[in-house]
């Protein structure tokens, strides 16, 4: 199964995502994670992308679709692709990358959430840096605050997820993410709208329904 997961910033995407990888046994290629490695390791992308990243704007799509396309090529079977394409002329790379590849995509799952329920969900995340793991202050609370359940250590805030940072995410995300889930609508590929606006579970027993049906 190859599945693209769209909806705003916080809305849900990496959370729900390590489900649905685990669930049907596929690869999680999150645009954001990659980035955030790259910048770890202080490669020429990382540095490239930081700027875009902390002011809550877009890394150039040029940098992305290829960034992806190399991820996609290295992952063995099915994948989730996680915050790409997020922008129109990203999909059409990545139109460009399937064909080359034989592949097509299964469906499209859009997780649509308010801006207000938003903010919060952002200023409330902490993740881990070393497992990647993702918690919130009051929704998803590790077992000791402040501390990854799997032994790796302190959480941090994510500097994007501070208040002005997340106001741009959303404005960025309205301008030029949104019509991404037309341009799927008009290619035929099947949507899955979910009402990603409810608790983490029944979220998640949503998603895995349509998606056994679809598998049907
Ligand atoms: P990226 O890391 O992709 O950020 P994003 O899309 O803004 O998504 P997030 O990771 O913030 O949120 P999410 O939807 O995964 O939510 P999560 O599950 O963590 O991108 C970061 C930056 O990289 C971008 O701003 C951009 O600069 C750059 N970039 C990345 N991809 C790019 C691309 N394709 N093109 C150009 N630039 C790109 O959940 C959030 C919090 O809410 C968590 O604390 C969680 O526990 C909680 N939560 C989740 N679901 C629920 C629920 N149902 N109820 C209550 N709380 C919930």
């Amino acid at each position: 199964m190859k599945l693209i997961l769209l909806g705003p910033p916080g809305a849900g995407k990496g959370t729900q995502c390590k489900r649905i990888v685990e669930r049907y046994g596929l690869v999680h290629l999150s645009s954001g994670d990659i980035l955030r490695a790259e910048r770890a390791a202080g490669t020429e992308l990382g540095k490239k992308a930081q700027s875009f990243m902390d002011s809550g704007g877009l890394v150039p799509d040029d940098l992305i679709i290829s960034m992806m396309a190399g991820a996609m090529t290295k992952a063995k079977g099915g994948y989730v692709l996680d915050g790409f394409p997020r922008t129109v002329v990203q999909a059409e790379g990545l139109e460009k990358a399937l064909k080359k590849a034989g592949q097509t995509i299964d469906a499209v799952v859009d997780l649509q959430v308010d801006d207000a329920v938003i903010s919060a969900r952002m200023t409330g995340r902490r993740s881990c840096p070393k497992c990647g793991a993702v918690y919130h202050v009051e929704n998803l609370k590790p077992k000791k605050a402040g501390q990854c359940d799997k032994n790796c250590g302190a959480l941090v805030q994510r500097e994007d997820d501070k208040l002005e940072v997340v106001a741009n995410r959303l404005k960025t995300y309205h301008q030029q993410t949104a019509v991404v889930v037309g341009y799927y609508q008009k290619a035929g590929n099947p949507i899955l709208r979910i009402n990603a606006d409810q608790p983490i579970d029944q979220v998640t027993k949503t998603v895995l329904e349509k998606l056994d049906s679809l598998k049907k």
